[in-house]
């Protein structure tokens, strides 16, 4: 009798494509990140490996966040948590537009990148300059002891394990939670939040993987909405706030591996532009996070319904609530407000996903594209 093993397949466990398994994966990266820095029963958190002091919070005058492809995104999300949290001005850069634009970095400068791999060119280039030019410079990054971990004077690392997929999930994800134990380090160093406070993030943090693994067992639902929609060749995205950067990410994940042409774009920009572009056959995916931009998301909604769009609506909170009998409507959990990129993230992923496995393309290695793009 012979066994009929395939070591590819076994390492898929069960999945289909890594990118599926690395999806699934996500709850368990994420306790894993949180692990390496906090101490959830203390409720403190250990980053010395960051190398910051309550000395170079006090110096520093500006945050400069440095990245490529999805990790930009995460550093677009990472803007209003540091603002927001620590009060300190932030920067954020692609690597290739960084290196070349004479950047203003000094002693008073921090400079953090954010990549997966640690070794794409622009992002290398980018931290070269700011070691030169005297900003203190720090990484957050996935792969340990990579050039970025090397070059920078501090490291916080992503524990989301090997991803084979070429486009990012799991590592995006913990991106989202490394970042934002960044801006709680930094809130606290510099005395803006308090113990009682910082207990109060920490709690929504250890919820987070919970609430991921209910996304997750949907999944049906979103492979549905693919089915449905597989066919079309221009998706539009919309967000606000910590969302908008999840509407870019979203959309990048949908061009990378389906091949559909997608666009995400800042819900209040639409009248300026983008709804040219509404009609039948253009679905529209909006984000809607719960509190102060709740009803202008709505009216969003009105507008691309007005013109004949079929909207795709991802919305936290209950069940029960029901915005309209045309929309297409997904629940996203309710968590603490700063987390809702992270949550929203994952059906997003599983729309793409499922949009790509059913157009047959190669979804763990998408043509014309590279995990890691070490050369310009
Ligand atoms: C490539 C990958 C993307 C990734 C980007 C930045 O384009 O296909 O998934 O987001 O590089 O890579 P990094 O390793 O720096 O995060």
């Amino acid at each position: 009798q012979t066994v009929d093993w395939n070591p590819v397949a076994a390492e898929k466990a069960g999945y289909k494509h890594f990118m599926q398994k690395e999806i699934f994966e996500q709850p368990r990266a994420i306790i894993d990140t949180l692990r390496s820095v906090v101490d959830l029963n203390q409720e403190r958190l250990r980053l010395s490996d960051l190398n910051i002091s309550q000395d170079l919070v006090k110096t520093v005058k500006r945050i400069h966040l440095v990245a490529c492809g999805t990790s930009y995104h995460a550093c677009l999300v990472a803007k209003y948590l540091l603002e927001q949290l620590c009060h300190v001005p932030v920067d954020v850069d692609l690597g290739s537009e960084f290196r070349y634009r004479g950047p203003l970095l000094n002693s008073n400068s921090l400079l953090l990148v954010v990549s997966q791999s640690g070794e794409t060119a622009d992002t290398r280039a980018a931290l070269k300059e700011g070691l030169e030019r005297g900003a203190h410079c720090r990484a957050v990054v996935n792969v340990v002891g990579s050039t970025l971990a090397r070059m920078a004077h501090g490291v916080l690392y992503t524990h989301a394990g090997p991803e084979i997929g070429v486009a990012s999930t799991k590592t995006f994800t913990t991106q989202l939670v490394a970042l934002y134990l960044f801006a709680l380090h930094w809130a606290h160093l510099s005395g803006r939040i308090q113990p009682r406070q910082l207990s109060y993030h920490i709690q929504g943090l250890r919820e987070l993987p919970g609430k991921i693994e209910e996304v997750l067992s949907a999944e049906q639902t979103l492979r549905e909405w693919a089915r449905r929609f597989m066919d079309r060749e221009h998706f539009l995205y919309l967000g606000r706030g910590l969302l908008y950067p999840i509407a870019l990410e979203g959309a990048l994940k949908m061009k990378e591996i389906s091949y559909i042409h997608a666009e995400g774009y800042a819900a209040g920009e639409m009248k300026h532009g983008p709804i040219a572009l509404v009609d039948e056959k253009m679905p529209v995916v909006a984000l809607i996070q719960k509190g102060p931009l709740y009803e202008k998301m709505l009216s969003n909604v009105q507008e691309v319904k007005a013109r004949g769009g079929k909207v795709l609506a991802f919305v936290e909170g209950d069940r029960d609530v029901r915005l309209d009998d045309d929309v297409l409507q997904f629940c996203v959990p309710q968590t603490a407000p700063w987390l809702a990129p992270i949550v929203f993230t994952v059906p997003l992923q599983l729309l793409a996903y499922h949009m790509a496995d059913l157009r047959g393309t190669d979804v763990d290695q998408p043509r014309n594209l590279a995990k890691s793009v070490t050369v310009e």
